[in-house]
């Protein structure tokens, strides 16, 4: 096998990998409540991860995204960083934070081989980022991606959920900050998952809002690159930065899924919603064991659907983002 792909020619060459399920922020859209175990949480080691790495470059990822919760808590962060960069199959290797710990730690991070950070940045507005995410660090997280953007990585990307009566009076304030500054910043719709349709109902805002206002603003849509998922991304010649607009209510937008997801405690998920998951840790054991696990793999991926279901309100069995990893 040398490439994973579908039954509808999809290829895979990028694993989000989820680390922990743990988070310290209560996003209202994600965790409400905060992050509350269940059990004793037990998470991929770092050996575990070596092995589903090896055995995923083998079958053709280019790309690792490290997701979580929040991934930056894990105390071996740095390590899973490392053993992933040592696989020299890996060409882009990348995570997804809340920004926490970025001040501290991006140099080394950095260092240890990590190229490009997605960092969670819901409103410019210091007291609506805290009405949205439950914790009051909107300085650190500012200051941590100043910290990114010095430490040298490829790409530094903004992601903000789109909540209607919540941050759309935000527009104006992230084009500012983007003028001058190098970082493509991706409004997110949002999605529905186990919280309920109520907030659902009270909060989605259409992306296509955003691509009206952008398109009537010199806006050009940028051509889509090869590798390229879902999002939509645009240009302007006035602006450092870049827009990307991620909309999965769109017609048509499963058809550029590229990826694919393991979750902190070792499932394959074809798709954010609508399935269980499949168990590798079993196989994750040993190298030994990579010719069974790259069977299973195989196998699973003819029983990925030509695209979720989310249409017709079906979020499947995803509670929230964080226990997938987004
Ligand atoms: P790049 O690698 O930089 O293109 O980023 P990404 O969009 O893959 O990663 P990120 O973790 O920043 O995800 C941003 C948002 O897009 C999250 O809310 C994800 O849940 C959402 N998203 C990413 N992949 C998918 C997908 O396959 N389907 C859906 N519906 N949403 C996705
Ligand atoms: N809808 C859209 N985006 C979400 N995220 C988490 N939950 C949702 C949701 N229900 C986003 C976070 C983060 C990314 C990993 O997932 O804001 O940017
Ligand atoms: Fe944590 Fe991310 Fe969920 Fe916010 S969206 S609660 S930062 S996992």
């Amino acid at each position: 096998m040398s490439q994973l792909q579908d039954s509808f020619g999809r290829k895979f060459h990028y694993l989000r990998m989820s680390v922990t399920d743990v988070c310290n922020f209560k996003c209202s859209y994600c965790l409400p409540d905060g992050y509350h175990p269940d059990g004793r949480p037990s998470f991929l080691t770092l050996s575990e991860i070596d092995n589903l790495i090896a055995a995923f470059s083998k079958a053709g990822t280019r790309k690792v995204r490290i997701t979580g919760g929040e991934p930056t808590l894990r105390k071996d962060f740095t390590d899973i960083i490392r053993v992933i960069a040592d696989n020299k199959a890996i060409t882009t290797l990348a995570t997804t934070t809340n920004g926490y710990r970025l001040e501290q730690h991006a140099k080394e991070w950095f260092d240890a081989g990590l190229r490009r950070i997605n960092v969670s940045v819901d409103s410019l507005d210091p007291r609506m980022f805290y009405q949205i995410t439950g914790e009051n660090k909107f300085d650190t997280v500012m200051r941590g991606i100043d910290a990114a953007l010095n430490a040298g990585f490829e790409r530094v990307k903004i992601n903000a959920v789109l909540l209607k009566g919540l941050n759309d009076k935000d527009l104006p304030r992230f084009l500012h900050w983007i003028k001058n500054t190098p970082i493509d910043l991706r409004f997110i719709e949002l999605m529905e998952t186990g919280l309920g349709r109520d907030y659902f109902q009270a909060h989605h805002l259409p992306g296509s809002q955003i691509q009206q206002h952008l398109l009537a603003n010199g806006w050009q849509l940028d051509e889509r690159g090869a590798e390229d998922g879902p999002a939509q991304n645009f240009s302007h010649s006035d602006y450092q930065g870049r827009i990307g607009l991620i909309m999965p209510y769109e017609k048509n937008f499963c058809a550029t899924c590229n990826r694919l997801r393991v979750s902190a405690k070792g499932k394959l998920h074809l798709c954010l919603f609508t399935e269980q998951g499949l168990d590798l840790r079993d196989l994750l054991q040993s190298p030994e064991q990579q010719p069974a696990l790259l069977a299973r793999l195989e196998d699973q991926l003819r029983l990925k659907k030509e695209t979720h279901f989310l249409h017709q309100g079906i979020t499947g069995v995803t509670q929230h983002l964080a226990s997938i990893g987004g």
